[in-house]
């Protein structure tokens, strides 16, 4: 039996399509949950004929009644593994202790450099310009109640060059780093999850 997976995003989906390209051995994709109900990531998921929910901060303006309402539909879905693809809003307690061990995050730098609060999307590879780091990467990490704290899984390094821009830098880590390693960090998981149940 496959691990069944929800995917959370919240804009164009890029490493929730290197989930479909790569597939997974271990775990199946149930579900695409996003925060903005215009992001690209919905429309490779239909595409795919995955099903799709929006939960944003306007249809549910209480972070706490959102965590309830975001467990209620990865629960009725059966979904045993989360992961965060680009997903730039906040977990709620509830949902992080329900999935402990089991909600898997992509962030575009190497932890503990650049990461935490504010370091998200291309600010991180602004702040990576800005100091003149030579070398940045990606890591795939486990989430807790910490922002970009759980325990990592998967790390890869890649160059940053001269010229970099912001977007130029952002795109060369997502196709050498992080395509690459969420697939790759998501199945270890799936196959953790598909071996406790055997
Ligand atoms: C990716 O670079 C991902 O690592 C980053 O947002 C981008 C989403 O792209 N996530 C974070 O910064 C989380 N802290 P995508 O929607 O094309 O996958």
């Amino acid at each position: 039996m496959l691990t069944k997976i929800a995917v959370l995003v919240s804009g164009g989906g890029t490493n929730l399509q290197a989930l479909f390209d790569t597939g997974l051995e271990n775990g199946e994709i149930v579900l695409v949950v996003s925060n903005r109900k215009a992001a690209y990531a919905l429309e490779r998921a239909k595409a795919r004929g995955v099903e799709t929910a929006v939960l944003s901060n306007y249809m549910e303006p209480d972070p706490a009644v959102r965590d309830e309402k975001l467990l209620d539909l990865l629960r009725s879905h059966g979904v045993e593994v989360v992961v965060l693809a680009g997903f730039l809003g906040i977990l709620g307690e509830k949902t992080i202790s329900a999935y402990e061990n089991r909600i898997v995050n992509i962030h575009p730098a190497l932890i503990p450099s650049f990461c935490g609060k504010g370091f998200y999307g291309l600010h991180v590879h602004e702040a990576v310009l800005e100091r003149g780091v030579k070398i940045t990467g990606a890591t795939a990490h486990l989430v807790n109640l910490g922002v970009d704290e759980g325990p990592i899984l998967l790390q890869k390094a890649v160059e940053v060059l001269p010229g970099d821009t912001p977007e130029v830098l952002q795109k060369r880590v997502m196709e050498e780093a992080e395509w690459k390693i969420l697939p790759a960090a998501v199945d270890m998981i799936c196959r953790q999850v598909k071996e406790e149940k055997q």
